[in-house]
């Protein structure tokens, strides 16, 4: 699918707009984008499996979802920054991840593919230093590399937040390779 207007969705999954999570995302991206999503503030309600989307391309509830899916539409990139809550993203990111399952069904059932994003951009922090507290929210990443497609991701996980005061301080070379990594 060729998209017209591309353009950079960004989810935040904390609630702390000016926590570790999104002072990360902001020291790699300069600018927050246009389209960003606070999952937060967002009302989204959580996928129960009715089913309905497995019968047909439909969802029963109405909500901010319909803004997500019409930023997705014209996104080529998608950031998704989330800390890391016992072991996954966060309960709020979850819920708008869970509610994409209407897409898996509309690719996998109905062979009705809902977008593709070239580039997808996960941003995690967690308060511990173990590499493996990531694992749950790169196993969601790999899902979303899946349902759209993507060509690239780029993957950037920074622990110990506890401890640091800033964390554009302590992992400033760090976030200073990956903004050029993502820019090539
Ligand atoms: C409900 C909850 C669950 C958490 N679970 C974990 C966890 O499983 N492992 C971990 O290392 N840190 C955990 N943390 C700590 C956060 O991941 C960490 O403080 C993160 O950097 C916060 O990001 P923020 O400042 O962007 O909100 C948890 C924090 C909360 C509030």
């Amino acid at each position: 699918m060729l998209k017209s207007d591309l353009t950079t969705v960004l989810i935040n999954g904390s609630p702390n707009r000016r926590g570790h999570t999104m002072e990360a995302v902001r020291a790699v991206l300069g600018l927050l984008p246009k389209a960003t999503f606070h999952a937060y503030d967002l009302n989204v309600h959580s996928c129960d499996d009715c089913k309905l989307c497995r019968m047909r391309l439909a969802c029963k509830h109405n909500d901010d979802m319909l803004t997500v899916f019409d930023a997705l539409k014209k996104a080529d990139t998608l950031i998704i920054a989330t800390p890391v809550y016992f072991g996954a993203m966060t309960d709020a990111l979850l819920r708008i991840i869970n509610r994409f399952q209407q897409l898996f069904e509309a690719k996998f059932t109905h062979q009705k593919p809902f977008t593709t994003i070239q580039r997808l951009i996960l941003i995690s922090t967690t308060a511990s230093h173990d590499p493996t507290m990531f694992d749950g929210v790169k196993l969601t990443t790999r899902l979303l590399e899946e349902l759209f497609d993507v060509e690239r991701t780029h993957t950037l996980t920074l622990g110990g937040t506890d401890t640091i005061q800033h964390i554009t301080q302590t992992y400033k070379s760090q976030l200073e390779r990956f903004k050029t990594h993502m820019s090539q």
